[in-house]
């Protein structure tokens, strides 16, 4: 068996894989998210260090005796700050992707790097989720705190500090801090010195399967496990590539949860791509990807839903939705409820329904709220295409695969095949194939999937392509024209 912990921004989850790539068991574990002014989002790094435990506790108890844990390895909520003492201890709560307090330091840092150096550097811009922004944050707000520093981590990092005493960070995760000299693999000296972040505050660097240590006694006697190897692991987007097979040029992962991602692999960091987009480390060694992401996708279904039809449940709505035809009957919808991040990193747009008729119906709203999640997602679709890039094949997962509906809409906006998988476990499944690779189980990547992803069906774009095709551009304008609502 293998163990993949998808450590997540609401709770964990634990799985065990055996060698067919069939989960026997999982476990999952809550912890609480603090907000304590509006745009902060912290959590207490130990709550996920006692929750991976308990949940590690529950599935070796499915274990006989003679079972063997070959390896583990995580699968982590990106970018997220744990600041850590010289006992490597916490020195606050961590500050996580999803908190928007650092708009000050992203500015301060295009002012200080250069916003052409910075993406040069990092392939990325200054987003406010990224990490960057927050150490200096902390920096300016608690410069008491600050000078304890001696290490800072990102969330999963924290919870193998705690399993094994081994201090590091690996490639696909550091991307995300905004300090990663991305096609390099190594810390950025010009972003710290630029910032000044001191260059010593940077973990020691690995690839997402080496192994790095194993669990400690005290993890060992907490959880009845042995002294299991663990991998580094990866962000839980380079595991959803992972753990979804996407690993070849021209296939693109579709994954719809709370918020929307659209990424693309890529076999190296040569691919030039418009400002928005994101470019990380992959988890497969020297491979990347591409990434789009919306920020309201699923969220804004459940808005709709508790909105304006909250005596449907999603499938009464979605089958009211397919009645509707192509376009809803004129109707579109922009899905900005919270603001967008690509192709318009902007927190302020709000969202829009637009040439609403008293004939329409909640079937015909619901319609045009799919459409208009899938037309954000095709943005970051259009810009892989407009960066010279084929998309051979679109991998769906999360709420966008559970419906007929939803996945020919995709195969139609996208105007390409959309593939169901026939079980999901999306980044957790990611995790385990990291503890394989590292357990010496495959020797590469691709060998991995071929025994962990097993594809149900495809699905071709039908003839409502040509509809969104001429709509899509429709879409594109809204933006412009109704930005100056919010401000
Ligand atoms: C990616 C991002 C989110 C988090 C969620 O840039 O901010 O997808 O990784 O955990």
């Amino acid at each position: 068996y293998v163990i993949g912990v998808d450590l997540g921004t609401s709770a964990v989850k634990v799985l065990l894989v055996n060698q067919e790539g069939k989960t026997t068991a999982e476990a999952s574990r809550e912890y609480p998210l603090y907000h304590d002014q509006p745009g902060w989002s912290e959590q207490d790094p130990d709550d996920w260090v006692r929750a991976v435990t308990e949940a590690l506790h529950e599935v070796k108890e499915t274990l006989q005796d003679n079972d063997a844990v070959d390896g583990l390895s995580f699968s982590g909520q990106m970018h997220g700050l744990v600041l850590l003492d010289e006992e490597q201890k916490p020195l606050r709560r961590a500050i996580l992707w999803n908190d928007t307090r650092t708009t000050a330091q992203c500015r301060e840092i295009e002012s200080k790097v250069g916003k052409k150096e910075l993406h040069e550097i990092t392939k990325n811009p200054a987003l406010e989720g990224f990490t960057l922004p927050k150490l200096l944050w902390v920096k300016e707000h608690e410069p008491d705190v600050f000078s304890q520093a001696d290490a800072f981590v990102l969330p999963k990092d924290y919870v193998r500090l705690k399993l094994t005493g081994e201090l590091g960070m690996e490639y696909s995760d550091a991307a995300g801090t905004l300090l990663l000299d991305v096609a390099e693999q190594e810390w950025s000296r010009t972003i710290c010195e630029k910032t000044g972040i001191p260059f010593t505050l940077c973990p020691p660097l690995t690839a997402s399967h080496e192994q790095v240590g194993v669990l400690t006694e005290d993890i060992q006697s907490e959880t009845g496990l042995s002294a299991v190897p663990v991998s580094a692991g990866g962000a839980d987007n380079a595991c959803g590539a992972l753990g979804t097979g996407v690993l070849q040029e021209g296939t693109v992962l579709s994954s719809t949860g709370t918020s929307g991602v659209v990424l693309a692999y890529e076999k190296d960091a040569a691919t030039q791509v418009e400002p928005p987009i994101h470019y990380f480390n992959h988890g497969a060694p020297g491979a990347y990807y591409t990434m789009g992401v919306t920020l309201a996708a699923g969220h804004s279904l459940t808005w709709f839903r508790e909105t304006c039809a909250p005596e449907k449940s999603f499938d009464e709505l979605i089958e009211l939705a397919a009645q509707s035809p192509a376009g809803a009957r004129g109707l579109l919808f922009t899905p900005y409820i919270s603001g967008e991040r690509t192709p318009h990193p902007d927190a302020d747009i709000r969202a829009s329904f637009i040439g609403l008729h008293a004939s329409h119906t909640i079937g015909d709203m619901a319609r045009a709220v799919l459409e208009g999640i899938t037309f954000s997602l095709n943005e970051s679709v259009a810009s892989f295409r407009r960066a010279g890039k084929t998309i051979d094949r679109v991998i769906a997962t999360g709420g966008g695969a559970k419906s007929r509906l939803w996945l020919q809409l995709q195969a139609d906006i996208y105007r390409a095949p959309v593939v169901r998988l026939e079980v999901e476990q999306g980044p957790g499944l990611g995790a385990a194939m990291l503890a394989a690779l590292g357990a010496g189980w495959f020797a590469t990547a691709e060998e991995a999937a071929a025994v962990f992803v097993k594809e149900a069906e495809e699905i071709q774009p039908s003839a409502d392509a040509s509809v969104y095709e001429s709509l899509f551009p429709l879409y594109q304008k809204v933006y412009g024209v109704t930005s100056e609502l919010s401000r």
